[in-house]
């Protein structure tokens, strides 16, 4: 921010987050689908819950630009998703997979 370059930097993060929950979130879903993961549901919501926060800070840097409290509000959101979301939700995806091998689960399409 000292170098102005708060700004540019947010909206570059901004579309990056916007680029992951689209792709991701859309291969994840779809992954879960496919091997049955009893948890789809309960998950899918908190991936809705993350696209609606990534766009309430897109509104609050439109509104506000760059700040630091939209610094704050941005890296809290993303370190939370990390914590929260990706190291413990996103994991049981794959605990639910490697238990899927040893019960014989059909392997997914190519
Ligand atoms: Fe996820």
């Amino acid at each position: 921010m000292e170098e102005c370059k708060g700004l540019p930097e947010l909206k570059s993060t901004l579309r990056y987050l916007e680029c992951y929950i689209t792709r991701h979130f859309h291969d994840e879903e779809r992954l879960m689908k496919e091997i049955g993961y009893p948890d789809l549901s309960a998950h899918m919501l908190e991936h809705e819950y993350f696209r609606r926060a990534v766009q309430k800070l897109k509104a609050e840097i439109h509104d506000n630009g760059a700040s630091t409290r939209t610094l704050m509000l941005t890296e809290r959101t993303i370190c939370s998703w990390i914590n929260e979301h990706i190291f413990k939700t996103d994991r049981k995806i794959g605990v639910y997979m490697r238990e899927g091998e040893e019960r014989n689960d059909p392997p997914l399409p190519a």
